[in-house]
Parts: C-alpha cells; sequence; structure tokens
C-alpha cells in the first residue's frame, strides 16, 4: 500500500472543476512532481490533500487513515506538512521562533511541567531550540536565527518556510512552488537543499514547481494536470517527451 493514496478526487468551485477524477500515489521516501499551466489545479489539489478544501468526491488515505472531513490542524499532526505559494510566515517573528512554533505543534512540552517551569520543560525547550538550530544550519540560515523573519531576504523566506514546515518532522513534505521569484543561483541551491533533505531525512516529498529545471532534476515521477485533471504520469524523462505534456505547454517552456 503507498504511504499517501488518492483515488478519484475532485472539487468543484459553483460550475468549475478545479480538480477532477484525481487518482495518484505517493509511496515512502519518494519525490515526485505536480506540473501543469497556471489555473491547472495545483494548488488546489494541495489544498485537498491537506484539508484546506473538503473534495466533492474522492478520498484521502494517509497510512491507512482516512483525511477526508479532517481539519488542517489534525492533517499536519497525521505528518502532512506544507509551504504556501506565496510565502506565510510570521514576519514579525524572529527566524528561530517561526522555526519553534512549527515544532511545538507536535512535541508540546507537559503542561504541568511548563507551568511549573521544572527541568523536564527546560529540557525540552533546550531540545527544540538544538535541532531547529540544526536545521536552519542545513539551510544556511543559522546566522539569521535571532533576525525578524520580515527583514531576510526573498529567498531565505521562502527557504525558512521549508525549514518550518520540516520542523514537524512530517511524513509527507508539500512544496507550493518553491523556486518561484528566486534567481537562477538561488533555484540552483534550492535544488540542492531538496535533495539534500530528501536524501539526510528520508521524507516523502511532492514538489509544485513552475521550474521544469528544477522538477525535472529533483523528481523521480511526474504528474501532469490540466484543467483539473491528469493528463500524465511518468519519469522526468518520459513526461518531457510526452506529446499531450508539450501541447498544454505551447508556447511555454519544457
Ligand atoms: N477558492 C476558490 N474559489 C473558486 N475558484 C477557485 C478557488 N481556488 C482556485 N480556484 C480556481 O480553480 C482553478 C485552479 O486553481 P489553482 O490555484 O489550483 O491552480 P494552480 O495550478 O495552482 O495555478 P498556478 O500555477 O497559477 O498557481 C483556477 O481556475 C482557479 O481560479
Ligand atoms: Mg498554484
Amino acid at each position: 500500500m503507498a504511504l499517501l493514496e488518492v483515488t478519484n478526487l475532485t472539487k468543484h468551485f459553483g460550475g468549475l472543476t478545479a480538480v477532477g477524477d484525481v487518482t495518484l500515489e505517493l509511496n515512502e521516501g519518494e519525490l515526485v512532481g505536480l506540473i501543469g499551466p497556471n489555473g491547472a489545479g495545483k494548488t488546489t489539489l494541495f489544498n485537498l490533500l491537506t484539508g484546506v478544501y473538503e473534495p466533492s468526491e474522492g478520498t484521502v488515505v494517509l497510512d491507512g487513515t482516512l483525511l477526508n472531513g479532517k481539519n488542517p490542524y489534525t492533517i499536519a499532526s497525521l505528518g502532512l506538512s506544507r509551504t504556501f505559494q506565496n510565502i506565510r510566515l510570521f514576519k514579525n517573528m524572529t527566524v528561530l521562533d517561526n522555526v519553534l512554533l512549527g515544532m511545538n505543534n507536535h512535541h508540546k512540552p507537559h503542561t504541568l511541567s511548563a507551568l511549573l517551569r521544572l527541568p523536564k520543560f527546560y529540557n525540552s525547550e533546550n531540545n527544540l531550540r538544538e535541532k531547529a538550530m540544526e536545521l536552519l544550519t542545513i539551510f544556511g540560515l543559522e546566522t539569521k536565527a535571532d533576525h525578524l523573519a520580515k527583514n531576510l531576504p526573498y529567498g531565505q523566506q521562502r527557504r525558512l518556510e521549508i525549514v518550518r514546515a520540516l520542523a514537524t518532522e512530517p511524513k509527507i513534505l508539500f512544496l507550493d512552488e518553491p523556486a518561484a521569484g528566486m534567481n537562477p543561483q538561488e533555484t540552483a541551491e534550492l535544488t540542492a537543499l531538496i535533495r539534500q533533505v530528501k536524501e539526510e531525512f528520508g521524507i516523502t516529498i511532492i514538489l509544485i514547481e513552475h521550474d521544469m529545471s528544477l522538477v525535472m532534476e529533483v523528481t523521480e515521477r511526474i504528474y501532469v494536470l490540466e484543467y483539473g485533471r491528469l493528463i500524465a504520469h511518468g519519469t522526468p524523462d518520459e513526461i518531457k517527451n510526452d506529446k499531450r505534456v508539450i501541447e498544454a505547454y505551447l508556447g511555454g517552456e519544457l
């Protein structure tokens, strides 16, 4: 059985079928791409999988657990974590606090020991800090730990979003256009980081991205959406040469 099984997933917005009859699966440890022209339904699909929207039809099953009807917080605690197409950081908090906030969802110190400030509380707080700093170091942000998130350059804010999502120790990481707005050098660095995260953490990743060089370089399999429907699925090489995909991108770059 796959780690995530999505079956006949559909989302209507009024008369529009933003996601139509999508069936796909993610296996443990895979790095999968999700591509398609603007408005194809990629973000909506993420929103369905992470509980932001309820499907009109179809099912989402994580590790044997049906996610339909569960709220985003519950789904996050079951192991799905994401970044957003538009950066959503706590801009007036420090870089470190942004990361700690994600961790606290899952590793709440015992309330009583927190109230009484028992050693157990301090220990767990220190452990969390250490872990957060390790993640920030991997992403080259350790010297920025005390800076306010809003003062980071754009590319670093995007990386911080990934650190924050990783801090929850998800089973599956959903990245919505992580390289959007990055210059080629930042994109190349991010590509290397995503690969490193997959290898070091053995985490399952699904990635929406318009930057084809990034997608083709890091992913093992790719799903292609157009007008809410899956039109192709295969290895990067298969997708590059798929007639329907090339047609869907006509005028664009692939
Ligand atoms: N909350 C909503 N209400 C109504 N329509 C919506 C809503 N969210 C998305 N849509 C519509 O659903 C379709 C798919 O949008 P979606 O944002 O999922 O596309 P996308 O593939 O992520 O595009 P992009 O590459 O531009 O980010 C679009 O036509 C969009 O206008
Ligand atoms: Mg989108």
